[in-house]
């Protein structure tokens, strides 16, 4: 009778996906609502190791409803081609529920986040190139299709003409592109709405009715605080709110139905695509982290910056989310540091700063403040409960929560799900 929001509290990668698959065993509902298929979920169990772009963590046990809600934007051949590979590999996909009120990702969005990105030069964000930001920008400015406007045959026909017509023009004499053709556009949309059909539905009321009836529901987020288009680093952020305001927005649940806000930190920072990471390490010992935590995009496969933990950054998102409980995944990998260090404010021309500034310009001239722990030198893997951690380790840990001002709940280190330390019980 708990609903759960599972929120990335860094730039993303934090291993939400791992979390949630970690609480699904007690959950009858797992629920994405904001983003798209930017996001990479990495998830190690028992029945292997999958990635996940847009179908929720919950698709993995089918006794799981998994909810594509309203606040998600959904490219359906991405939907299709995930649920094809996971019944390729014996997991069929047939409790997935897909919201009417989503909205589409078309192939024009795809070439107009390459189109943007490509004229953008030295303004470019590093997209995901998954048509992201062109969606949400078309849902802004009412361009947008839903899914309820694909699975009709006549509205998908005259909607699509339109907006193809714009977006050609737009191709044509903004970007001098070729244009694109407004009949393989509607066969390819009208194939994949009829299979992705049986799948939508009212997601608002059947969310409401699973509240209403005492279910254990847990809000997947993708992205995260950091990305976010409210209050990220702005404009090096995604088009969504991944903080938990959009928990709400995203699915049509009211605020009081969470009953537990999660903050998802990895023991440091990561972040993939372009913009200001004040504790950056750019050198060997960033090369050790990036290696240890294989951090590669899961999506664009590309290297991830890797830096130390940043309690500036982290007590912004705690607040800004209300995280009831965070967790720390990765510990593992600072195993082997003589000294692991923690951010602890920021120091400027201007003097010292300890929150995150509006302006990315000023974040970009920040240089971190340290605070030096001792590390523990030695391997965390097998540990399974709070005791078995090292001394220190736990320190770092405690300490973390001490800064960004609340508990742990959870520790994880590895990637397999059995590599839990489950402090406080989150479901
Ligand atoms: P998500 O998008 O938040 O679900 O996270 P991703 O799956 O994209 O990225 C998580 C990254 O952290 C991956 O590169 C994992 O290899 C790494 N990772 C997560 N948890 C652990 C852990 O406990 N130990 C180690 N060594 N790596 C981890
Ligand atoms: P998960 O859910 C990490 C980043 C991109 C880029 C910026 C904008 O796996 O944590 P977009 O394609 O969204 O317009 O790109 O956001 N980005 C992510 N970084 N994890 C993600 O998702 C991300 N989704 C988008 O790299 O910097
Ligand atoms: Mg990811």
């Amino acid at each position: 009778m708990t609903v759960v929001a599972v929120i990335g509290a860094q730039w993303g990668d934090e291993s939400k996906g791992k979390i949630v698959d970690g609480l699904a065993d007690r959950a009858d509902l797992v629920v994405r609502f904001q983003g798209g298929s930017n996001a990479g979920h990495t998830v190690v169990n028992e029945r292997g190791k999958f990635a996940l772009h847009l179908l929720p963590v919950g698709v993995l046990d089918p006794r799981i409803t998994s909810v594509i809600a309203n606040g998600v934007v959904v490219d359906p051949e991405v939907v299709i081609e995930e649920i094809d590979e996971l019944e390729r590999r014996g997991i069929p996909v047939t409790n997935l529920k897909i919201s009417d009120r989503a909205h589409v990702v078309l192939p024009y969005h795809k070439i107009q986040d390459q189109l943007q990105e490509q004229s953008r030069g030295e303004w470019k964000l590093g997209t995901t190139l998954r048509g992201i930001g062109p969606a949400y920008a078309d849902k802004a400015s009412r361009d947008g299709l839903r899914m309820c406007d694909i699975i009709d045959p006549e509205n998908l026909h005259d909607r699509l003409s339109y907006v193809v017509g714009e977006k050609n023009r737009l191709f044509s004499s903004v970007y001098g592109a070729a244009p694109i053709s407004f009949a393989q556009v509607l066969e390819r949309t009208a194939v994949y709405a009829r299979r992705l059909k049986p799948f939508v539905c009212d997601t608002v009321e059947l969310l409401q009715d699973a509240v209403a009836a005492g279910k254990n529901v847990i809000l997947e987020g993708a992205q995260a605080t950091l990305l976010d288009i409210e209050f990220g680093t702005y404009p090096t952020v995604t088009s969504s709110a991944p903080s938990v305001g959009s928990a709400c927005i995203g699915t049509g649940l009211p605020p009081k139905a969470i009953d537990r806000v999660v903050g998802v930190f990895k023991a440091y920072y990561s972040r993939v695509g372009n913009g200001p990471f004040p504790t950056e390490l750019d050198n060997a010992l960033g090369e050790t982290i990036r290696k240890r935590g294989n951090e590669y995009g899961t999506t664009t496969g590309r290297p991830r910056r890797v830096g130390w933990f940043d309690a500036v950054l982290g007590r912004y998102a705690a607040r800004l989310n209300g995280f009831d409980h965070f967790v720390i995944n990765a510990l593992d990998v600072l195993d082997e540091f003589e000294t692991i260090r923690i951010c602890v404010g920021y120091e400027h021309d201007t003097g010292r700063l300890d929150r995150l500034p509006a302006d990315t310009n000023v974040l970009a001239r920040c240089r971190p403040i340290y605070e030096d722990l001792p590390g523990w030198r030695r391997p965390t893997t097998a540990a399974r409960r709070w005791e078995d951690l090292p001394r220190e380790a736990q320190h770092y840990v405690d300490r973390i929560g001490q800064l960004i001002g609340c508990p742990p709940a959870i520790v994880t280190v590895g990637l397999h799900r059995k590599c839990t330390i489950v402090r406080t019980p989150l479901l």
